[in-house]
């Protein structure tokens, strides 16, 4: 396997403003107004996340990284060694570089929406790892899930044409998604898995159903990072539309929504107020909210029962003491 000194960045997720224009002015023009969770992730918007991660009200990501610690040798004798592992939302990578050696990880498929932040990132994990062949996709998967022509080239020279696919989507980022989306992105990633041959899976984290107080405390925490995260997007949304949103003037808003078994996060005007951006505008009358992100919580029996109508075999499930979190290995 021929070693690398600078990890091949292919940015194939060339920031089509247009696109991105068109679906936040439609999301703006709604009723009720609403932004898409993608929109968070600005530069600042990752660093926001992370500070969010650090959180003593934020419990996912330290539960999760406990599962991992616990579960990590009983994983490496349920998945494929050398596989691919390809890293749905990558971020900081720490999530997956923690799995590299346990694992005996193949090759590294890092994928963001994020492209500059996975730039840096990537670039710093490569020094560390010098003979794994890594891979940066920037990417908006959530609409499609698929390697590109020139990422299947790259594997088949750096790797191998067939080897088993890891799909990695930890996080319980896919609470993002309504349960009818979740299961296309939960098929589209089993085509994914299954077009490396046998022995893949997904290996994927989500936030279970718990106490209110627990969840709600986790999305409106006391140090207003949460708070300061959901309004960044108004910056975001000013610099890809050039709008006039006032940050200052919109309340961070987050509550469990137990119908519909998930967190929702909104802005809300602090007043009439009228947003202005070349082509457009939108008024909002005192207290009308802006709905930035949903983020479902899922019982282990009903998320089970999404990997099966996926397509996925029989899952491993792991989870912490509390009950809190689930990792689920889903082979293909
Ligand atoms: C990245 C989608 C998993 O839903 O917990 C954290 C995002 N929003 N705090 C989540 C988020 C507010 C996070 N995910």
């Amino acid at each position: 396997m021929p070693a690398s000194d600078a990890p091949r960045f292919l940015q194939l997720h060339r920031p089509d403003t247009e696109a991105l224009r068109t679906e936040l002015t439609e999301g703006l023009l709604a009723t009720p107004a609403r932004a898409e969770p993608k929109f968070f992730y600005d530069r600042l918007g990752s660093c926001l996340f992370d500070a969010i991660t650090e959180l003593g009200e934020y419990y996912p990501t330290r539960t999760e990284a406990g599962i991992f610690d616990a579960g990590i040798a009983d994983m490496a004798r349920v998945l494929p060694p050398a596989a691919v592992l390809i890293d749905l939302g990558a971020g900081n990578c720490a999530k997956a570089a923690r799995l590299f050696a346990p694992l005996q990880v193949g090759a590294y498929v890092a994928v963001d929406i994020s492209v500059d932040f996975l730039r840096h990132t990537l670039a710093a994990l490569q020094q560390r790892h010098p003979a794994l062949p890594m891979l940066g996709l920037g990417l908006d998967f959530s609409q499609t899930l698929a390697l590109p022509d020139a990422a299947q080239e790259w594997l088949a020279t750096q790797h191998r044409a067939q080897a088993p696919r890891c799909v990695f989507y930890p996080g319980s980022s896919i609470g993002n998604f309504t349960p009818e989306r979740a299961l296309a992105l939960l098929r589209q990633a089993h085509a994914l898995c299954r077009a490396g041959g046998p022995g893949g899976g997904l290996l994927i984290g989500v936030d279970q159903v718990k106490d209110h107080g627990v969840l709600q405390a986790a999305y409106d925490d006391a140090l207003g990072v949460t708070a300061a995260f959901n309004r960044n997007l108004l910056l975001h949304v000013n610099a890809l539309l050039g709008s006039d949103f006032a940050p200052a003037r919109w309340r961070h808003v987050a509550f469990y929504n137990s119908a519909e078994s998930r967190i929702e996060m909104h802005l809300e005007s602090d007043g009439a107020q009228t947003v202005r951006w070349p082509g457009g505008e939108r008024r909002f009358v005192a207290g009308e909210r802006l709905h930035t992100e949903n983020s479902y919580k899922w019982t282990p029996e009903r998320f089970r029962s999404l990997l099966t109508a996926a397509g996925f075999g029989p899952a491993t499930h792991w989870s912490d003491p509390r009950g809190w979190f689930s990792v689920f290995w889903a082979p293909v």
